[in-house]
């Protein structure tokens, strides 16, 4: 074969002579098997290397080296057919995983085969990773999952979301035991509300908890939750409900999924600590990867939905590419299983607070809105307000490329300018390169804004056609 030819050839070009001898097609991709030829000095790291100076020149399909028993594996994945669809695969899930409690599809791994879990084992998860990686598609296809192949009676979902709207659909959804938290005030009082439930359920009769169903409990941008520059006092009550499920939730069937950008989250360590399973997106920097999973990676994984995994009985993190779930899939999932459990509420219900005062919104007076560890902190910091980001971040958008200069010039920022530039980085507006060359702005126009980007920008006061018309007559730098 012609190509197995070329790949030998391409390795031995780098100084490593490999006899391929096997190929067979995965999902995305195919594996090649390979042995070092005799006499030669064919260490993995060897082969590894030549791998990634031949990535480097794009001819293949993405190269990656494993070694199994004196063999060499090359696995090739083409990037572009790795992405697959959750949808298809629900009526699989729902009927060959019946012993399973809560069965969900994580991904696919290197080698195609399915990743299926059974949530409960599980105990608590954390997704992590940069923005725009895939967390939040990664929660869509934990709770498809769920609600289409489990009825209301054996699962509800309490679901907090207060940065994101990719869950929003979900309000429309007979799991939720209340509707999708959006402010700091109601997150206190649904993790209150949980607790409680928590304690009721342990002095429940065996037969009465069995029957209860399961609570899955979603929080996306997880920092938000206890960040005090909200509101001093919601965050610390969020804080301190969240660590005490955290320690004791599991054992009443109540489960967590968090997503934050960063694997620690400030002022609660040692509680996220606690969350064993976790999923590590792509991060910029392999010090994030290591506190998400104990192990660098997750900062040279490529495309969206792509995490390592690691888990109580997993030795080293495992490769996974997760499924996708479209916005049209996800509201059909949604509709597929209200109907399918029409007549049925949830067992597990909060009931609603009513704001003490509701012009008084919990919004930051003066805010940091950083996460620790994005960026080496200087002594030198002031925060950011919001409102300044906002504007900086639309100027942005008028630009094809910023660089720290440009940006001391217009906005006349002094020290903070690295900090800026770190947030524009971590919220995906500009790209990662760390040279002082100008950075390429991502968004191109306002489609390609990230989500969480366009929340916050709404939520500071600016409507989607001043976002769309400050991409007008971009400049080049
Ligand atoms: N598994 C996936 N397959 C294909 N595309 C994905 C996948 N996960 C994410 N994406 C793409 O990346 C975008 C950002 O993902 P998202 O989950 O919102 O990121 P995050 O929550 O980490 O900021 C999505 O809108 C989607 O276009
Ligand atoms: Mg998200």
């Amino acid at each position: 074969m012609n190509y197995v030819k070329k790949i030998e050839e391409s390795f031995s070009n780098f100084n490593v002579s490999l006899k391929i001898f096997g190929v067979w097609k995965t999902y995305d991709g195919f594996v090649l098997v390979a042995i070092p030829k005799h006499g030669e000095d064919n260490s993995v790291q060897r082969i590894r290397n030549a791998a990634d100076k031949i990535n480097d020149y794009n001819v293949f399909p993405t190269i990656s080296v494993e070694a199994v028993n004196g063999l060499i594996l090359l696995i090739m994945r083409d990037s572009k057919l790795s992405f697959y669809d959750l949808k298809p695969l629900l009526p699989l899930l729902k009927n060959e995983f019946n012993d399973m409690e809560l069965p969900f599809i994580l991904g696919k791994d290197k080698m195609g085969a399915y990743c299926i879990e059974d949530l409960p084992n599980l105990i608590h998860v954390l997704y992590s990773g940069f923005t725009g990686s895939g967390k939040s598609v990664g929660l869509r296809v934990l709770v498809s999952c769920l609600i289409a192949t489990r009825d209301v009676s054996d699962v509800n979902l309490v679901v907090i979301s207060m940065l994101s709207n990719s869950l929003d659909e979900l309000s429309d959804s007979i799991f939720l035991s209340y509707p999708i938290v959006k402010d700091h005030m109601e997150a206190v009082n649904v993790l209150e509300a949980l607790v409680s439930e928590v304690d009721r359920r342990l002095s429940m009769s065996r037969e009465e908890f069995d029957q209860a169903p399961y609570i899955v409990t979603i929080i996306d941008e997880a920092p938000r939750l206890v960040d005090d520059s909200y509101s001093k006092e919601y965050a610390q009550k969020a804080e301190a409900k969240l660590s005490t499920l955290l320690q004791t939730a599991r054992k009443a069937k109540i489960i967590l999924v968090l997503a934050s950008q960063n694997a620690t989250i400030k002022t609660m360590k040692s509680d996220i600590g606690n969350i064993t399973t976790r999923l590590a997106y792509r991060f910029g920097k392999s010090h994030s990867s290591y506190a998400a999973i104990n192990n660098s990676g997750a900062e040279r994984l490529k495309g969206k939905g792509r995490f390592l995994y690691n888990a109580v009985d997993i030795d080293d993190p495992v490769e996974i590419q997760g499924p996708y779930v479209s916005d049209q899939d996800w509201k059909q999932i949604i509709a597929e299983s209200n109907d399918r459990n029409y007549g049925s509420s949830t067992q597990f219900t909060i009931a609603k607070v009513i704001a003490e005062d509701s012009n008084d919104d919990i919004m930051p007076e003066t805010s940091v809105f950083f996460e620790e560890n994005t960026y080496e902190d200087d002594g030198h910091d002031e925060s950011i307000e919001p409102q300044e980001l906002c504007e900086i971040i639309l100027w942005a958008f008028s630009q094809k490329t910023v660089s720290a200069n440009k940006i001391t010039d217009k906005c006349k920022m002094g020290k903070r300018v690295e900090k800026i530039m770190g947030e524009l980085t971590r919220l995906g507006i500009i790209d990662e390169l760390r040279s002082k060359q100008p950075r390429k702005v991502i968004p191109t126009s306002d489609i390609e804004v990230p989500n969480d980007v366009l929340t916050l920008l709404l939520n500071h006061g600016f409507d989607l056609k001043t976002i769309k018309q400050a991409f007008n007559g971009r400049t080049a730098e």
